[in-house]
Formats: C-alpha cells, sequence, structure tokens
C-alpha cells in the first residue's frame, strides 16, 4: 500500500495530480515539439512529413481538418493560421458529423486528423472516408505507432509525452506548436508569408516555452480566483480571433473536471443569446489580450460590465484598460496574435484545476469521461 502510494507521487512528480504536472510541463513539450524543426540561426524550418507532401500542399485546394474534443480546438486555431499565413481555405469538422454526411472531397483537398491518443474511432473513420475519396491525409498525432498515425500518408508527431488526465493540457499547446510549424512551411512554400514575418514568427515562436513558464506564475493568482468562483453554476467564455477557441477550451476543461456548466462563445456573437443570461451571478471569463480585436473585446466587456456579470479577464501585461472595467485581471506576457492561444490558455487550465479540485472533483479521471474514445 505504502509502495503503490510512493510509486503513485513519483509518478506524479511531485505535484497532486497528473493533470497539475502535464499544465507544467508545458514550457518543456511545446519546446520538444518544435526541437529540430525549428532552426533558429540557420533560418530554417524541417519538417519531414510536409517535404513529402510539398507540392500537395502548395497545389491543395482546400484543407479540411477532422478531430474530437480540445483537438478540435487545436484544428479551429489551425484554421486561422493556415488561413491567415497561407490562404488556403480550411474547414474544421467533427470527425462524428464529417464521417456520416457524404462529404465532398477530391484529389485536390488535403485533410488533416488531429489526435492525441491516435486512437478515436470517430476520427479513424473520417480520414478512412477522406482517404477512398482520394484526399491525402496528413496526421498529427502524440502517441507514436498509433492507428490514425499508422493510416495516414504523412504527419507529424507532437512531442508532448504521455498525457495521463483525461482533460487535455499539454497535448493541446503541443499541437498548436506543431500546427503553426506546419502553417509557417505552407506559407513560406506557397510564398504567401514574406521572409521578414516568418523571421519574426520563427522568433516570436522560439520565445513562447519562456512565455508559458511566465504564464504559469500566475497560480497562486488563480487559485483565489477560484475560491471566489468555486461554487457558482455557470460560466461564460468569450473570445474573439484566435481567441475564440482558446474560449472553447477554456469552457470545455471546466466542464470537464469541475462540472460546472460552462459555456464558451465568440464574444460578438454573446448579443445573440448568451446576454440573455448575464445577471450579477453570471463569472464571464473574457481573453482580450493585445490583438486586433482588443478594442471590440473591450467594448463587449462593457456591455458585460452593463449587465452586472462577473468579469474574469485575461489580458496583455501592462494593459492599463482593462483593470479598471474588470473585477479580476491576470496578465499574460505579450506575443504575435497568431501564437497567443499558446499563452492565453494556459490560466483557463489553471482556473479549471483548482476550482475542480476545491469542488472535491476526481480531476484525472473524471466521471463519464475517457481519455481515448475508441468506440462510436
Ligand atoms: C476524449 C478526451 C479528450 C480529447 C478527445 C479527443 O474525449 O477526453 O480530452 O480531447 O477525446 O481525443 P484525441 O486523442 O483524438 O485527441
Amino acid at each position: 500500500q505504502r509502495l503503490e502510494l510512493e510509486l503513485d507521487s513519483i509518478e506524479k512528480g511531485g505535484y497532486e495530480h497528473f493533470m497539475l504536472k502535464e499544465i507544467f510541463e508545458q514550457p518543456r513539450s511545446i519546446l520538444d515539439s518544435m526541437r529540430g524543426r525549428l532552426e533558429l540561426e540557420s533560418g530554417h524550418l524541417n519538417m519531414a512529413g510536409f517535404r513529402a507532401y510539398e507540392q500537395k500542399f502548395v497545389n491543395a485546394h482546400r484543407i479540411i481538418i477532422v478531430a474530437c474534443g480540445t483537438s478540435w480546438h487545436a484544428g479551429l486555431v489551425a484554421e486561422y493560421l493556415i488561413e491567415d499565413l497561407a490562404r488556403i481555405p480550411v474547414e474544421v469538422e467533427y470527425a462524428s458529423e464529417f464521417r456520416y454526411r457524404n462529404p465532398v472531397i477530391s484529389e485536390r483537398d488535403i485533410v488533416i486528423a488531429i489526435s492525441q491518443s491516435g486512437e478515436t474511432a470517430d476520427t479513424l473513420a473520417a480520414l478512412e472516408l477522406a482517404k477512398s475519396k482520394g484526399a491525402t491525409i496528413f496526421g498529427i498525432c502524440n502517441v507514436v505507432g498509433s492507428s490514425i498515425a499508422r493510416a495516414t500518408d504523412a504527419g507529424a508527431y507532437t512531442h508532448a509525452g504521455p498525457e495521463i488526465g483525461v482533460a487535455s493540457t499539454k497535448a493541446f499547446t503541443a499541437q498548436v506548436t506543431v500546427l503553426a510549424l506546419l502553417a509557417m512551411c505552407i506559407g513560406q512554400r506557397r510564398g504567401t508569408l514574406s521572409d521578414t514575418k516568418l523571421r519574426e514568427l520563427m522568433v516570436e515562436l522560439h520565445s513562447i516555452p519562456t512565455k508559458v513558464e511566465k504564464a504559469l506564475k500566475l497560480d497562486a493568482e488563480i487559485q483565489r480566483i477560484s475560491e471566489t468562483f468555486k461554487d457558482v453554476p455557470n460560466f461564460l467564455y468569450l473570445g474573439r480571433g484566435y481567441n475564440f477557441p482558446v474560449a472553447l477550451e477554456g469552457a470545455l476543461k471546466l466542464k470537464e473536471i469541475s462540472y460546472i456548466h460552462a459555456e464558451g462563445y465568440p464574444a460578438a456573437e454573446m448579443k445573440h443569446g448568451p446576454i440573455a443570461l448575464i445577471d450579477e451571478n453570471m463569472p464571464v471569463v473574457v481573453i482580450a489580450t493585445r490583438d486586433s480585436s482588443y478594442e471590440k473585446v473591450v467594448s463587449n466587456i462593457q456591455e458585460v460590465k452593463a449587465r452586472k456579470g462577473r468579469i474574469i479577464a485575461v489580458v496583455t501585461e501592462g494593459d492599463t484598460t482593462i483593470p479598471a472595467m474588470a473585477e479580476f485581471v491576470v496578465e499574460v506576457p505579450y506575443t504575435s496574435e497568431v501564437l497567443v492561444p499558446l499563452v492565453s490558455v494556459i490560466p483557463l487550465q489553471l482556473l479549471s484545476y483548482h476550482i475542480a479540485v476545491m469542488r472535491g472533483c476526481n480531476v484525472d479521471q473524471p466521471r463519464n469521461l475517457a481519455k481515448s474514445v475508441t468506440v462510436e
């Protein structure tokens, strides 16, 4: 019994839960996911899986991303990245819907399947369907040699290391890292990304692990915020642009492990529904980092405030406008807009973790959920 307990604690590296350990591993897992692929000195991007299918990517009419859960959220970030940097139209599909929809697919399409486990039944079936219609299949998996990895034409592994906590954390940031590299490779090859811009992004991506490390220092502050909100029944998460998928991911994390009902929404879409729910009892997490939609997000915060919603804002370091409006503010380091999810998701992972612990939930193995869903 004692030995078992000790082994358990060694595996968790001194952390109370795998989830917390994995959240704190992110500076390392992000670095591992770009190691050997991003060479700052020489200015080279090396992605073997991309190189093998370079021409297909250059000529692709369309990229379709299929995934489930958190991996689907990484896919949404990729939609912004690829359209922005490489100018290829992207569609992001829930694998379970795609596979039963008689989708229109041709040989000019590339399907990217994203899966941490590489075993999700719906994602595997979706890519088999696309393959049978002649599309090129590119996989982004964490587990080496997994079913999805084996079924693809080419791909790139995330090097996040084993993820034990059912709620995905480091796999998400590793996926976004690899997808950012992929978008940069395609953009460079298609000539839609200037050398200067590419260089800037490479430098920025290289600095992400340090920025994530800094964001993790928010832990104690987030614990205090969690204390305030641990007993609420609902949460709303809002973000725009690259932070919209982050809002979805923040809400999913909270739902999964604390069993609090949470919804993520594009901030501007709030007025078409969720605004009706806002009153003095509704906590609203707004991801409001310095980017092209900042001013718009500030107006959205005002709309929430006018209805007495309780605002928890994730802002960029040094922001002076939002602290005057929000009840709680957490500051993350500045990074380029296209990479911001890698940093802005960190406080949301911590928030869900601490709230779940305070509610006495089984953080690493939430009820009714499985780490990998190998049945439909
Ligand atoms: C399950 C897990 C989620 C995960 C999803 C997709 O629902 O609980 O954390 O995001 O499956 O898994 P995959 O392994 O395909 O990324």
